[in-house]
């Protein structure tokens, strides 16, 4: 009886210690968050550029799956390009990732995004030379729609599953048996079904009767409806530029000025929130963690300016450029007007951008962000009219040019619309410094850009024809003067 008594108590012992140890295993190899490396935040704009904000959590992707994805599905990938580089991200020569893209391990790596993907320039003065890469510039090579319809079609394919991912993970790393285990039987699988989760709320970008975004462009405001908001989809598109993030505390919300394309926000603080929440993709697991995110973002950006224009400037032409610009410009670029929003009937400009975004979807909007316990101005609760005056502070690295980016540069800005170019390529980050943007046409601007149609929708490169009838001198000039903002 003893005896019996005495093997209970050891036998409960030991499942009491498998119990204990399998509770710590699941801890570790799932949820444990371990820092990024010392050198991700050893220095501000590696912070910037491959710094996590969260989004390894709910939006991350584990890292040996993204890994092996483009080796395993290279079909899918832009031009059966060359791994992830095919999707234009900017890429710093000896980094194991791209900007923007964040390694962190919660349990195990996984690969998240940060604001680096989408708001990182890039430019070149010769074609053979390497790229110099601008944090909070516009990524304007991304091919952001080709990578999210990348993921879907993955996730998609009968190829997605233990097996064939396994063995070519096998191929790349060995990974120990709790790993191993893992991958095989939790990790994949739940990857795939997450990935699938999202195919409805993807419908959009996969639609034949829409163009292709192409190279640099984002649909944000249908982003946020059908993400943030899980709205039906309808049928608008715009598609945008990426914006510069330089230098933001220049928006002055007390005195009218607004945010985004189409002014539907109200500061720069909610901005960065709203994109953040984006970014993580569900409610941050721990607000004020989150929120020390927010003004680390809010103060690097403030203090970071816009690059310098890299080559000399004919400074005496340029000075013949200011006094143009006075006359032409200046009432809405360097003015009380500048960040403000101008109605669409005086700029003229296409309308499709404005048309995803309505009242309605700002304050579901608001609501969602203060359910979360997250105050901020937000969104402006109001139909949008038109499109913000922009500060023009680094527009020589802000090309193609118009909210989306429909003229290829500052030359042709200035040409009245007729007359400016129809079809063009996108994505190429030779610095034109004539006209004063990227090169656009020509065997390199088609071999690695894609190409833009002005008659397509949300890409007509109408209106915003001031200074169009200047005499040409006055139109270089006027270029001129802009390589120093
Ligand atoms: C997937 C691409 C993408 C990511 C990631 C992204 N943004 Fe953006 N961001 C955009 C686009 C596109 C716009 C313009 C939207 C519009 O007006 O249609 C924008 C607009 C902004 C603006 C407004 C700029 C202005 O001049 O009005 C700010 C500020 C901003 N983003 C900050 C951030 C921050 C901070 C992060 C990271 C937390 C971030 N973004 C992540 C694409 C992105
Ligand atoms: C009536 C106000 C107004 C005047 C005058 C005006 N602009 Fe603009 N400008 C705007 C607005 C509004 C936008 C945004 C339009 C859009 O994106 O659809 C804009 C956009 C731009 C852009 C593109 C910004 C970007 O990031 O893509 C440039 C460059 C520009 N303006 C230069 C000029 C120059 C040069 C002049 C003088 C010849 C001028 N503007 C005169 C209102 C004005």
């Amino acid at each position: 009886m003893r005896l019996r008594t005495r093997s209970v108590f050891i036998v409960l012992g030991i499942l009491f210690v498998l119990t204990l140890f399998s509770v710590w295993l699941t801890y570790e190899r799932f949820f444990r968050e371990f820092p990024q490396e010392a050198w991700v935040t050893a220095d501000e704009d590696t912070r910037f550029l491959y710094g996590s904000i969260g989004g390894e959590v709910d939006a991350g992707i584990p890292y040996w799956i993204f890994y092996v994805l483009p080796r395993v599905f290279p079909e899918k990938l832009p031009g059966n390009g060359a791994g992830y580089a095919a999707f234009g991200p900017a890429w710093e020569q000896g980094r194991e990732l791209p900007a923007g893209f964040t390694k962190k391990r919660i349990g195990f790596d996984r690969v998240g995004n940060n604001c680096a993907s989408c708001h990182t320039a890039s430019y070149r003065l010769t074609h053979d030379s390497n790229p110099v890469f601008v944090p909070t510039g516009p990524n304007h090579r991304l091919a952001l729609q080709d990578f999210f319809r990348f993921l879907v079609l993955c996730a998609q394919d009968p190829r997605f599953n233990s097996d064939v991912l396994m063995r070519e993970i096998a191929l790349v790393t060995d990974l120990d048996l709790i790993d191993s285990l893992a991958y095989r039987f939790v990790i994949i699988p739940m990857t795939k079904k997450r990935l699938l989760e999202r195919e409805a709320q993807f419908a959009w970008i996969f639609r034949p009767d829409f163009p292709h975004w192409g190279r640099g462009r984002d649909d944000a405001m249908n982003l946020t409806k059908y993400f943030m908001l899980e709205w039906k989809m309808d049928d608008t598109l715009g598609p945008t530029d990426m914006p510069s993030l330089w230098n933001i505390d220049k928006y002055k919300p007390e005195a009218g000025q607004r945010m985004n394309w189409a002014g539907d926000s109200n500061d720069p603080r909610s901005v960065i929130i709203d994109s953040a929440l984006g970014v993580v993709g569900a409610a941050p697991r721990d607000n004020a963690a989150f929120l020390r995110e927010i003004d680390w973002l809010h103060t690097y950006l403030a203090k970071y300016k816009a690059p310098k224009f890299p080559l000399p400037v004919d400074a005496a032409r340029a000075t013949q450029g200011k006094a143009v610009f006075d006359q032409q410009c200046a009432t809405c670029h360097a003015s009380p007007r500048t960040g403000t929003v101008v109605p669409l009937a005086e700029i003229g400009t296409d309308d499709k951008r404005i048309l995803t975004w309505t009242k309605e979807a700002a304050v579901a909007a608001n609501r969602v962000v203060r359910e979360m316990g997250i105050e901020r101005p937000g969104l402006v609760e109001a139909p949008l009219t038109g499109y913000v005056a922009q500060h023009l502070d680094g527009i020589w690295l802000r090309a193609p040019y118009l909210h989306n980016g429909s003229v290829p540069t500052l030359r042709d800005l200035l040409e009245p619309p007729a007359q400016r170019p129809t079809l063009f390529h996108r994505g190429y980050d030779l610095l034109d410094p004539q006209k004063v943007g990227f090169v656009s046409t020509g065997p390199r601007a088609e071999q690695v850009g894609t190409p833009f149609d002005v008659r397509l929708h949300g890409n007509g490169n109408g209106g915003h024809d001031f200074g169009t009838t200047l005499p040409a001198a006055d139109k270089d000039a006027l270029v001129e003067y802009l390589k120093t903002l």
